[in-house]
């Protein structure tokens, strides 16, 4: 099979090329990347030489994308802003890039007649007391970033329900793992704590989260992407839930850091409270999450400190800038 990855220089695209070049090795993959601030070609670095073909385009650019898509049996798209707060900042770019080339990437599939599997997330969802999210719960999205990702969602069920298209979804929970962009949670404090800075937590940092290792997000997506049914979306939720308050203590242990170093800052605005996720579809098909939290989150850890010559480039960059724009103070 040859796979076309919208996004495949970023985070989670990055893991699923991996991923799928090791699971399928008669495999071959396609990146169309944008290559944003997210997004690099190191991500893909010691990969099978003939297995990955970088190319350097816009989902939001019907050429770069019929181009693209020539040739591939079918899409995975990772391609998207995807950081709530930059979207509270600007949220025109979400609606450019996750509704926008959602749409400009389901075209070109229904043209070519493959299939479009959607990366998309337990946001769209919103917030949830108790209990977990199924598939058939509302969308109900808080954010741009979230609201942005539904519109997506939306356009994936509409062109299965009225074209017959073979367009699919996978919804996942916060994942963590290597190369993850610090202004994310997780690496923001593994990098702070290493660093010395302040780890800063919004509101009361009791809001929960379901942490999924990135590797185990990937699996689930290489799954529904042989064997998903067309028109249906998949939940693929970790096996943990935790306030943020506890992950940040966990970061601070790992680190070898006094919890002094936390600073309650003030919260995201329209802050989801907790985000949890039933999974029983993707289970079906086989799936099932390896990585506990407190495992993977050392794993991070470990990472992180083993590779500055990935983190040091962006955290002396654009991300420098973002950080006192967002925090008010600058990183050491
Ligand atoms: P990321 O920000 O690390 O990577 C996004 C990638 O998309 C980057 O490589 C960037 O260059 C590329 N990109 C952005 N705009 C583009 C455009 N217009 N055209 C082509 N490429 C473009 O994001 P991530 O955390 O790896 O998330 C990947 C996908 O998974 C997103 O769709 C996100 O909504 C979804 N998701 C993320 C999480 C999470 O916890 N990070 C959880 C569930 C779902
Ligand atoms: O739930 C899936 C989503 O997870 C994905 O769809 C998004 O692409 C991804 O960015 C992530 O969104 P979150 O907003 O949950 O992730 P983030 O790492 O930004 O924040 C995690 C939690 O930590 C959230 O409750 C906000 C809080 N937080 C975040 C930052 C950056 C802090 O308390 N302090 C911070 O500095």
């Amino acid at each position: 099979m040859r796979v076309l990855v919208a996004g495949g220089a970023g985070f989670i695209g990055s893991a699923f090329v991996r991923r799928r070049l090791d699971a399928h090795p008669g495999d071959s993959v396609r990146v169309l990347d944008k290559l944003t601030y997210a997004g690099r070609r190191e991500n893909l670095d010691g990969l099978p030489g003939d297995g990955v073909e970088i190319v350097e385009g816009d989902i939001a650019d019907r050429d770069a994308v019929a181009a693209a898509a020539l040739g591939c049996d079918a899409i995975v798209n990772f391609a998207a802003e995807s950081h709530v707060d930059r979207s509270i900042h600007s949220p025109g770019e979400f609606i450019q890039t996750d509704v926008f080339g959602t749409f400009v990437l389901l075209e070109a599939a229904r043209e070519a007649g493959i299939r479009h599997l959607q990366v998309s997330t337990d946001e769209v969802y919103g917030s949830i007391e108790s209990g977990s999210f199924t598939e058939s719960s509302p969308l109900s999205p808080s954010s741009p970033y979230s609201a942005s990702k539904a519109g997506g969602d939306l356009l994936v069920g509409a062109y299965h329900h009225t074209y017959g298209a073979d367009a699919l979804i996978v919804r996942g929970s916060n994942n963590f793992g290597p190369r993850q962009h610090p202004e994310k949670l997780i690496p923001l404090c593994i990098l702070n704590g290493l660093a010395g800075d302040p780890l800063p937590v919004y509101g009361d940092g009791m809001q929960v989260r379901n942490w999924i290792f990135v590797d185990d997000f990937c699996a689930a997506i290489d799954v529904v992407l042989d064997r998903g049914e067309p028109g249906v979306a998949y939940n693929a939720g970790g096996p943990d839930e935790l306030p943020n308050i506890e992950v940040v203590r966990g970061i601070l242990a790992l680190t070898g850091r006094e919890e002094s170093l936390i600073e309650h800052v003030a919260d995201r605005p329209g802050h989801d409270r907790r985000y949890s996720l039933a999974s029983d579809a993707v289970r079906a098909l086989g799936w099932e999450p390896a990585v506990r939290f407190a495992e993977g989150l050392g794993r991070t850890v470990e990472w992180y400190r083993d590779n500055e010559w990935w983190w040091g480039p962006i955290r002396s960059g654009e991300y420098r800038a973002y950080y006192e724009r967002q925090y008010g103070r600058a990183l050491t």
